[in-house]
Order: structure tokens, then C-alpha cells, then sequence
């Protein structure tokens, strides 16, 4: 009997359907022929959401994220919902995702894939080899403090409000699961705030250095300001197995480290909450690091890799398939050994596909994949 595996699809705005249809291919392939039995919900979020039902995530939505085992999501937002209010915009509907499924933890790995090498900006021997992963807090931060708002002057002019706040639980939880993950990797672990300036950044580091005494002591861990990060990823990436930090940093961050692999296209992510004590399983949601891009949008032109890589991060934290995961990363590697590229990936004398293209060249290969 197959076991029943339940998965909720958010294709979102933008290219987030083109890229996640080829998720969905891949989906029905595993079904028919390894027997996998996922279960596949589709639903809408984001300004798709806000067009069919005035709102970028139902409630409807929410509880069916909160039933399944995985919510895949494509990406959000687009400049035709840019004037709405911060908490109808379809970037809210993504946040309280994350916030009502507690998924603290973000996991951004940036890898170079070795037929890659010639896209990314750096130089080949600067990027060769990398392979880091960068652990977001995603539950915190200035994505989520108060207060918050704009508010009107007596002067006549206005004044805009975030706040930046951490509790040393929040921080504890988010370090634990960089200090768990960098122990199946490179057993080194980079904390990244701003301690210099912010009171929340001196705060994090306290925490981080007493958890790391407490009970990792055999985690080597080390600190940067981000400023200084954000240039250390260019100057030489390679010296980092796991970057540890915040919301606001992470974001700015992952961004930056994908490129170093040649496109945004290429960089998936994985988003887990805590582990039910009864059970062991974790809410989490996993999405391509690259937004809408409402630029090609329809186009048949987007790199659905990042959202297949994120379906693969899926097999393996969500559903234990380590094997199919690692098919789907030969899959990718096989693909793009062979010269097959997207427009965001294309180098001189490689052959430029489609979206959907990439998605039949990458079936193409899993069917002939042995095992
Ligand atoms: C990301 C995105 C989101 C973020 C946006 C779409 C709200 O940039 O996942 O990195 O800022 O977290
Ligand atoms: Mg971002």
C-alpha cells in the first residue's frame, strides 16, 4: 500500500505558476512511477489570492497548510498589487504563512553546480567547489516587531516605524538548528548581526556564544558583523560552512549568496518550525529564493531549478526520500552538464530552452535514471 503523502501547491503570482507546474510534473512522475502517493492540494496566495477573494491567504487556505505535510509555494507579489496597504499586500499573505506555521527556521544553501561556473559573476576559482548554507531566522526580527506603522506629524510630515526585536529564545531555537545542520556538514557555524550598532545584535550574539558553550562545543563558531559578511561572500564565499542569522540580514544576504552560484534561479530554500514532540514532525513550507519576477512573467522563460530543488529539500526534511532527492539533484546536474540552459543561466554555445523545456529535458532525465 502506498503511504499517503499530503502536500499543499501555492503557485502564487507571476512566474510562481510557470515554475511550480514543473514541480507538478515531477509530482505525478514520482506518483506513477516510484509509487509515492503525494496528495497534491492546490490553492491560491498572494495577489491571485487578493484578485479571486480579497485577501492574500484565506482562512480556508491557512487551515489546509496547517493539516498537510509540506506546503510548496512558487512566489508572491507584483507591481500591479504595489499600492495596497502592508497588511492586505500579497507579501502578507506569505508572512503569516511563516508566522502562523511557526517556521522560524529558513535554510538558503547556495552550492555551485560545476557546469555553472562560467554564470556566476565571480571568478571560476573564487566560486569553485562553494557550497554554504545560510540558516535564517524567519519569525522575528523587523519583519514582525512593534511597534510598527506610519503616522502623521504636528509638522505636517509623516514618520515611518519598524522595530528590531529579538527574545533569547528566538534566537536559541534558530542557532540550535544551524548547530544541528552544520554537524552533517562542515561543523562550522558563522553568527552574523550587527552587535557594533544594535542592542537585538548584542543580544544575539550572547546567546548564540552561551548555547554554542552550553551544548555545541564541538561546533567551531565564529562571528562577523554583516556589513563585513556581505563583503566576505564576494571576497572569498568559500570560507563559510553556515551562516546563523536574522530575519532582515538573511534576506539581504541569500540574495547575495545566490548569485555567487550564477542566478537566483538556481537557489531554493526550505522553511521548518519546531518538531511536535509526540511525532517528530515539523510544519514546514518550502519556496525558490527568487521572487515573482513579474518582468518575464508568462513568458515561458523563468528557471523552474530553484523550485524543483526546493521540492527536493522537501523529499528529504519533509518526507524522508533522501533518494528521490538525490535524483532529482543528478536530474539537474545531468541537464545542465548537457548544455541545457534557461535564459537567466545561458553562456555562450549552450543550448537556451524554456521553462517548460528545462522541466521536460529534467523528466527526461529522471526516467532514464537508473534505480
Ligand atoms: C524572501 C522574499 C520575501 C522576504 C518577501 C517576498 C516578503 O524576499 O523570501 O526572501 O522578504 O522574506
Ligand atoms: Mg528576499
Amino acid at each position: 500500500m502506498p503511504q499517503s503523502r499530503t502536500l499543499l501547491l501555492l503557485a502564487g503570482d507571476g512566474i510562481g505558476p510557470e515554475v511550480t507546474r514543473q514541480v507538478r510534473r515531477v509530482v505525478d512522475w514520482m506518483n506513477r512511477a516510484r509509487g509515492a502517493g503525494f496528495d497534491v492540494v492546490e490553492e491560491l496566495v498572494g495577489g491571485a489570492a487578493i484578485d479571486r477573494h480579497g485577501v492574500p491567504l484565506t482562512d480556508e487556505t491557512m487551515a489546509i497548510a496547517h493539516q498537510v505535510d509540506a506546503v510548496l509555494l512558487g512566489a508572491v507579489g507584483g507591481p500591479r498589487w504595489d499600492d495596497i496597504e502592508f497588511a492586505r499586500r500579497p507579501e502578507a499573505g506569505l508572512l503569516r504563512l511563516r508566522k502562523e506555521l511557526g517556521l522560524f527556521a529558513n535554510l538558503r544553501p547556495a552550492k555551485v553546480f560545476s557546469p555553472l561556473i562560467d554564470t556566476s559573476p565571480l571568478k571560476p576559482d573564487v566560486v569553485e567547489g562553494l557550497d554554504l548554507l545560510i540558516v535564517r531566522e524567519l519569525t522575528g526580527g523587523v519583519y514582525f516587531g512593534e511597534p510598527r506603522g506610519i503616522t502623521e506629524l504636528p509638522d505636517g510630515g509623516r514618520r515611518g516605524v519598524n522595530t528590531q526585536v529579538y527574545t533569547s529564545h528566538e534566537i536559541r531555537r534558530v542557532a540550535e538548528t544551524a548547530f544541528d545542520i552544520a554537524r552533517r556538514r562542515g561543523r562550522r557555524v558563522c553568527s552574523v548581526e550587527k552587535a557594533n550598532v544594535m542592542e537585538s545584535g548584542r543580544l544575539w550574539r550572547e546567546e548564540v556564544t552561551a548555547l554554542a558553550a552550553e551544548s555545541h562545543t564541538d561546533i567551531e563558531l565564529s562571528h562577523m558583523y554583516a556589513d563585513n559578511c556581505a563583503m566576505q561572500l564576494v571576497r572569498n564565499p568559500r570560507q563559510f560552512d553556515v551562516i546563523l542569522t536574522d530575519n532582515l540580514f538573511g534576506d539581504l544576504l541569500s540574495d547575495e549568496a545566490s548569485m555567487l552560484t550564477g542566478s537566483l534561479g538556481m537557489l531554493p530554500s526550505a522553511s521548518l518550525g519546531p518538531a511536535d514532540p509526540a511525532t517528530g514532525r515539523r510544519p514546514a513550507m518550502y519556496e525558490p529564493v527568487h521572487g515573482s519576477a513579474p518582468d518575464i512573467a508568462g513568458r515561458d522563460m523563468a528557471n523552474p531549478i530553484a523550485t524543483l530543488l526546493s521540492f527536493a529539500m522537501m523529499l528529504r526534511f519533509s518526507f524522508d526520500l533522501g533518494a528521490e532527492a538525490d535524483m532529482i539533484e543528478a536530474a539537474v546536474e545531468k541537464v545542465l552538464s548537457g548544455g541545457i540552459r534557461t535564459q537567466d543561466i545561458m553562456t555562450d554555445g549552450m543550448a537556451r530552452v524554456s521553462t517548460s523545456v528545462m522541466g521536460d529535458s529534467i523528466l527526461r532525465a529522471l526516467e532514464r535514471m537508473p534505480g
